[in-house]
């Protein structure tokens, strides 16, 4: 397999388009704005972009309900200003990933449409159709529901919300009583793969640098152990390796023992499944000086994945996504740099959601706009300036697509350049101490040297003997740290400004990066 040189070092950012930047006035982001905001990204120290779904889409689930894989949609701009993006993009040493969506398509998706009309066409088999309209699937691994009574088939499989019906990749081993499960690599589930790499081909021959895979996980139903689904995934990286080596894929699949060995070049540890990685800046998050929390258990499971998955794919920390609650929801601005020290110096391609770096706000309670319940609160408009609309739109405030903050604090963009101690600032340095520290590059070694359990350091070399080690102290109170004994600070932050020099206890609130 291989894997791209610019993975070593990149540093994603992702895009919810529909909130970063709306450039003609319709209250909704654009691709021309996501062009347009490229330098201030760039600034930042971020090298690649992930793109929430933007293609055409009757929006049940925020574009995540895919109608035509291959059209943009209108509201975002046309397939040529996604070709501009690429190309602005690359002039600047960037790379675009776009979010792929294989498990499931929107109800409205010609093929669906097909679908239902015959039970004899090419696209009969593209769902899983059983053959009676009370077949629930009930206990079935990666499939969530069902829809029946939509035309006069059986019922058909779903992936997620009702609006998006699963494709067929077929099932891990069909039973044989019933007949509508295929095998996965019955005719119809190849033909669905071989669609999909289509799909794929079609964007990345127009300048797309690979893709998140939406729900990777989901594709072959009962697949326990998932070996049909790595088997599938494996043929798709080689495809990749054969036409875009360049490529990168990265998964939402939150188990990196399962999807790094099935060829995705980097997987996310996730706010869902058994990873821990809520207990970092979530539930009691052990990077808030008031909250009690302890790493022991993330920490075990880190180093278990990892050394299940080998040192050939990337674990991938995000400071947030779409689908959980904004980092600051529980952390303070103080709190936060210790995040963002934290989230910029473990292996792993980092990923920052949009606003996360001026430590934007999970808005709560907001009433759900195109699928997102609860997380409508992380998918507000981008702070840009103190202007109207946060400078995001020149629309009328009650014609955004989703309101902005209305708290009158709310950080912004133009701000925070401007303060040498604001939480951007220090994302853009810390951003550029990892670029410039090769010991803290996305696939070098991690050692953890302190067990951060409650009240503890959290401490870890990177880049083996001789490397970097990184120190922790999110408590309110000083803290023993042994291991610094002799150590030169390279980095530090330090919310009370007592600094480490020559010695073993790190100040509140605190964090270093020493050798
Ligand atoms: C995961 C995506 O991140 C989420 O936003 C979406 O609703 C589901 N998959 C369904 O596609």
């Amino acid at each position: 397999m291989t894997t791209p040189k610019w993975l070593e070092t990149a540093i994603f950012y992702e895009i919810y388009p529909q909130s970063f930047y709306d450039t003609n006035g319709d209250g909704i982001g654009d691709l021309r704005g996501i062009t347009e905001k490229l330098d201030y990204i760039k600034d930042l120290g971020c090298d690649a972009l992930w793109i929430n779904p933007c293609f055409d889409s009757p929006f049940n689930d925020a574009g995540y309900d895919v109608r035509d894989f291959r059209k943009i949609a209108p509201r975002y701009g046309t397939n040529e200003d996604m070709r501009r993006l690429f190309n602005a993009a690359h002039e600047r040493g960037m790379r675009v990933l776009l979010d792929l969506v294989p498990g499931h398509t929107s109800v409205e998706h010609e093929w669906f449409k097909a679908s239902m009309r015959s039970d004899a066409g090419p696209y009969a088999k593209r769902y899983i159709w059983s053959d009676s309209p009370w077949e629930r699937f009930n206990g079935i691994d990666n499939i969530s529901g069902y829809l029946n009574g939509v035309c006069d088939r059986g019922t058909v499989a779903v992936n997620f919300f009702s609006t998006q019906p699963a494709l067929n990749f077929g099932f891990a081993e069909p039973e044989p009583d019933k007949p509508w499960q295929s095998a996965a690599d019955s005719p119809e589930a190849l033909a669905a793969r071989a669609d999909i790499k289509e799909i794929m081909r079609f964007w990345l021959s127009m300048g797309c640098d690979g893709f998140r895979v939406d729900m990777a996980h989901s594709l072959v139903k009962a697949d326990k152990g998932y070996k049909k689904t790595i088997e599938l995934w494996r043929e798709f990286r080689a495809f990749l390796d054969a036409e875009f080596p360049d490529a990168a894929i990265v998964s939402e699949w939150g188990k990196p023992d399962q999807s790094l060995a099935a060829g995705f070049h980097m997987d996310f540890l996730l706010h869902f499944g058994d990873s821990h990685y809520n207990d970092l800046f979530r539930d009691n998050p052990y990077f808030s000086g008031a909250a009690n929390g302890d790493l022991t258990e993330f920490i075990a499971y880190y180093k278990k994945v990892r050394a299940a998955a080998g040192l050939e794919g990337l674990i991938c920390i995000p400071s947030s996504n779409h689908d959980m609650a904004r980092i600051a929801r529980k952390l303070t601005n103080d709190e936060l740099k210790l995040a963002f020290a934290f989230l910029l110096s473990m292996p792993g391609a980092p990923f920052i959601y949009y606003g996360d770096e001026i430590g934007m706000r999970y808005l709560e309670d907001m009433p759900s706009v195109e699928g997102g319940y609860e997380r409508t609160g992380s998918r507000s408009p981008m702070q840009w300036d103190s202007s109207l609309n946060a400078g995001f739109s020149s629309a009328k405030p009650e014609e955004l697509y989703i309101p902005i903050d209305t708290d009158r604090a709310r950080p912004n963009v133009r701000e925070q350049l401007a303060d040498e101690n604001s939480l951007l600032n220090e994302v853009k340095r810390l951003i550029q101490f990892r670029r410039g520290c090769e010991a803290l590059w996305n696939d070098r070694a991690i050692e953890f040297i302190s067990g951060a359990g409650a009240g503890q350091v959290l401490a870890y070399r990177r880049g083996g003997e001789g490397g970097v080690i990184c120190a922790f102290n999110p408590g309110r109170k000083a803290a023993e740290a042994p291991f610094l004994s002799g150590l030169k600070p390279l980095y530090m932050i330090s919310a009370s400004k007592a600094d480490f020099k020559g010695s073993v206890t790190m100040p509140p609130q605190s964090a270093g990066f020493f050798q």
